[in-house]
């Protein structure tokens, strides 16, 4: 898996270079982060479960017409991507309150929003991704206003989509966050959606017991968190009802 050059290490995945041009290898690892790093843990099976759950959004969205750098799964943590520019913003989309925005605005966690909501975060590790509004945006050359313009209608299509594809299978989608990239073709250039969609950057709850489906099981020590993350996998039909622990970490075939 090492054999490839690698290009760059995040918290979660690691890109490495592709086998033809333009394109890159994006790994799954199994490391988990919070509070910007101060918070780590190894989640054996969660960079399986990520790389599957991601490949399942991204094949969807293409099908609907969301432009992403997805191209296809390789095995069972790695995925061959289209290689973008990242755009250094992270565009959040509420529909119910909780974490950061119940924090803030103390608006009570669970309360359902009068509308979607699109937050944006200037990615900056060293300022802990602080929320920035458009004009921070444009003003400092982050993105242009038509790169702007593309993120919030692709996110929104999004929080359309995945909000109707969640709800049947009994889970609510509370929020995400989504990242963009610019694909040079020739001299045009597009924005497109990129990193990943997973339960590592969205609010899973069961709409029945309001448990929790997501990363936040990790963020607040309770427990549970592959077996979370297989139980999202196992309800849109990816990994087999049947499946358990080590069994998920062994299966690498199509779905169902
Ligand atoms: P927040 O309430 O902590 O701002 O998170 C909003 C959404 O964004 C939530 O679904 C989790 C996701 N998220 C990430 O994917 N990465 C991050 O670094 C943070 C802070 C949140
Ligand atoms: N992924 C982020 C980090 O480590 C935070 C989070 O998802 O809560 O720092």
């Amino acid at each position: 898996m090492s054999r490839k050059r690698m290009i760059y290490e995040g918290k979660a995945k690691i890109l490495y270079e592709g086998p033809e041009p333009g394109t890159l290898v994006q790994y799954f690892k199994d490391d988990a982060t919070a509070f910007n790093a101060e918070k780590k843990a190894i989640l054996d099976g969660k960079g399986v479960l990520n790389n599957r759950i991601s490949e399942f959004m991204m094949t969807r969205l293409t099908s609907i017409g969301v432009p992403n750098h997805f191209i296809r799964r390789l095995n069972m943590r790695e995925q061959l991507i289209r290689e973008v520019e990242i755009i250094p913003i992270e565009v959040v989309v509420r529909n119910v309150a909780a974490g950061s925005m119940s924090t803030r605005l103390g608006v009570e966690e669970g309360e359902q929003l009068p509308r979607s909501i699109v937050e944006f975060y200037y990615k900056k590790d060293e300022l802990g991704d602080p929320i920035v509004t458009e004009e921070h945006i444009t003003a400092f050359n982050w993105a242009t206003t038509q790169e702007l313009d593309d993120m919030i209608s692709m996110a929104l299509r999004v929080n359309d989509f995945m909000s109707g594809l969640f709800a049947a299978v009994g889970i609510r989608l509370i929020d995400f966050k989504v990242e963009f990239g610019r694909l040079y073709e020739g001299d045009m250039v597009r924005t497109i959606l990129a990193d990943e969609i997973s339960p590592d950057s969205c609010r899973l709850w069961d709409i029945e017991s309001g448990e929790k489906l997501d990363k936040d099981r990790f963020r607040r020590d309770l427990g549970g968190v592959t077996e979370a993350y297989a139980e999202v996998a196992r309800r849109l039909g990816i990994i087999k009802e049947s499946q358990q622990g080590a069994e998920i970490l062994d299966f690498n075939g199509a779905p169902k």
